[in-house]
């Protein structure tokens, strides 16, 4: 394999499938994070990892970020690093998509958000949105969100590969820095 010059490098993708894409993904968190332990750091390039392979395979997403559980915020999910427009600061834990995931602890992925009860609209042009909980043994620390503009924008290779990287998120943070 041909060696990586720039940081910015890991943003490019080959034409490839879903799956394919999203499998560098995962491998490409994993090479940048060996470098830092810090949340911060290490959900920022996550977004924009994400962000650049969804719009490789040309799948209209409109927003990818995180939501975190803080000491500060103990009922509350607070906004993380993310890629897009603006969003909602702070989700009730059981509420929206965000807050259900984290409570249930389990991946919500919701064809036609406009059907899933309590939707929180950030913004009113999405149709479709997975999230993903971020578990660090039994606690959530945080949810890893994305948005689309298209209704099924996601199904189940989304599901198994998101569910993946949530785990290499999990390990490879100080979660006590949060
Ligand atoms: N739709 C989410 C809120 C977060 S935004 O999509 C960025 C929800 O229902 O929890």
């Amino acid at each position: 394999m041909q060696e990586k010059l720039h940081h910015a490098d890991y943003t490019s993708f080959p034409e490839s499938s879903k799956r394919e894409v999203l499998e560098i993904v995962n491998g490409s968190y994993e090479a940048l994070s060996a470098d830092t332990n810090y949340w911060v750091s290490n959900l920022a390039n996550a977004a924009s990892l994400i962000w650049h392979a969804y719009h490789s395979i040309g799948l209209p997403i409109n927003w990818v970020g995180f939501y975190i559980t803080t000491n500060t915020e103990s009922n509350n999910l607070v906004l993380g690093p993310f890629q897009g427009k603006v969003a909602c600061q702070s989700i009730q834990i059981g509420k929206g998509v965000c807050g259900m995931a984290a409570m249930e602890k389990r991946t919500q992925c919701v064809a036609d958000v406009n059907k899933f009860p309590g939707h929180i609209a950030c913004d009113g042009e999405t149709k479709s949105e997975i999230v993903v909980p971020i578990l660090n043994g039994e606690s959530v620390v945080g949810v890893l969100d994305i948005d689309c503009l298209t209704e099924n924008g996601f199904d189940e290779v989304d599901v198994e590969l998101l569910e993946a990287l949530a785990a290499l998120i999990s390990k490879s943070n100080n979660w006590s820095l949060s």
